[in-house]
């Protein structure tokens, strides 16, 4: 199969889908690879470690024209759309529910197009988006932490503490993937760490991995209120599957924290679990409500392109070496995490909620595939 991988021309975005141990990969199995010049530069990734490894540097014409399945990180811009072609096998994060004129663009240029985050296993994870959870709960202690300091608007408090000194208070919400890679974070800091969640299970998880280390306690309101006004850091890290993010967090216990206190909700991206926060940018990532230092980014991987391009594609790769070898229809019968996936099969829309945003009844895999 030739595969083409073009540079991401959304603005802001600086990850490429491919890695070159991925173009080997590929290489290795037979397949032809075509990268846009320059595609990896924002992830520190050169032209040549691509071509060293078979892979042949191309425009971005060249790339879109030939390829038989293109590989992205995020979905097509409007200047794309036109470049998409009938029975190309689109592999990406597309997000279309809210996206209308996107999966019209999609239905209408005949293209198949498979969805990162919709792969689902049959234990309900979703492994492409995953990774980014990972990145995002690890940066949320980092950035946390830094923000914290006096320089930054926060309370001048080192996480860790020092002999005689004791260590600052991280307080996480949620012991989810984004929940349980900040806790790894804080611990490794020596901070005070508590978890919240309302699923015992997972806080069982948290206990038997850190024998006592980390408190662990159920979610309700009686028990945030309590710790909020402790924390020197709160992380957000809730997620209802499919739903605004529940708001836990209240403008009035918000009121009971400490000055420079640091709030990172990470689940700002589904609204938040926060009542004071909102979304911010990397340029310009907090704002001051009650004394408190917000952080509401909602692209939190992209402050890290290169981690995130290695994670994102160390995941994606096995489903593109079976789509490459077996070809979209064989690979989607196969294997039902990838078949979950698909979201637009030339001219069909097969993923339920994407086309109940269009008002569609949608199609069947087993009958269009
Ligand atoms: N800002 C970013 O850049 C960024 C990046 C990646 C993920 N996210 C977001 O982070 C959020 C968390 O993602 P995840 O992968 O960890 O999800 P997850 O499903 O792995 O974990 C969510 C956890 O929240 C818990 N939860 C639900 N209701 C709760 C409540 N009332 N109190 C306490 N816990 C509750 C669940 O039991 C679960 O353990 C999502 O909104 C996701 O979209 C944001």
């Amino acid at each position: 199969m030739i595969v083409g991988v073009p540079r991401e021309i959304k603005p802001g975005e600086q990850r490429v889908a491919l890695t070159p141990a991925g173009a080997h990969a590929l290489a290795a199995a037979g397949h032809r690879v075509i990268f846009e010049a320059d595609a990896g530069v924002g992830s520190g990734l050169r032209d040549q470690e691509y071509t060293a490894v078979g892979a042949e540097i191309g425009g971005v014409d060249d790339v879109w024209r030939r390829a038989e399945m293109i590989l992205k990180v995020k979905e097509p811009v409007p200047a794309e759309y036109s470049r998409l072609r009938a029975g190309q096998v689109l592999f990406t994060y597309l997000h279309l529910a809210p996206a209308p004129q996107l999966t019209r663009a999609l239905r209408d240029s005949d293209v198949i197009a498979v969805a990162y985050e919709t792969v689902q296993r049959s234990d309900g994870s979703l492994p492409l988006l995953t990774p980014m959870s990972e990145v995002a709960g690890r940066l949320a202690v980092q950035e946390g932490a830094f923000y914290l300091g006096r320089a930054h608007g926060g309370r001048g408090i080192l996480l860790g503490g020092v002999p005689g000194v004791p260590p600052g208070n991280v307080v996480v919400i949620g012991a989810g993937t984004v929940g349980l890679n900040a806790v790894r974070m804080a611990v490794g800091l020596g901070a005070d760490v508590s978890i919240l969640d309302v699923n015992p299970d997972r806080l069982r998880t948290v206990d038997d991995l850190y024998h006592g280390r980390v408190v662990t306690i159920m979610s309700n309101a009686f028990n945030l209120q309590a710790v909020v006004r402790r924390a020197d850091l709160l992380i957000g890290a809730v997620l209802i599957t499919g739903a605004r993010a529940p708001v836990l967090v209240t403008a009035a216990m918000v009121e009971t924290m400490k000055e420079g206190a640091v709030i990172v909700d990470v689940a700002v991206d589904q609204g938040g679990s926060v009542e004071t926060i909102h979304p911010t940018t990397l340029l310009d990532p907090t704002y001051v409500v009650s004394g408190v230092l917000h952080y509401g980014v909602a692209n939190m991987p992209a402050l890290v392109p290169r981690t995130s391009t290695f994670a994102l594609a160390n995941a994606t790769l096995p489903y593109v070496l079976q789509l490459a070898a077996r070809g979209p229809r064989d690979a989607v019968r196969a294997d039902p995490a990838l078949a979950r996936g698909v979201n637009v099969w030339r001219g069909r829309v097969i993923h339920p909620a994407v086309a109940s945003s269009l008002g569609e009844t949608p199609a069947t895999l087993d009958a269009v595939a």
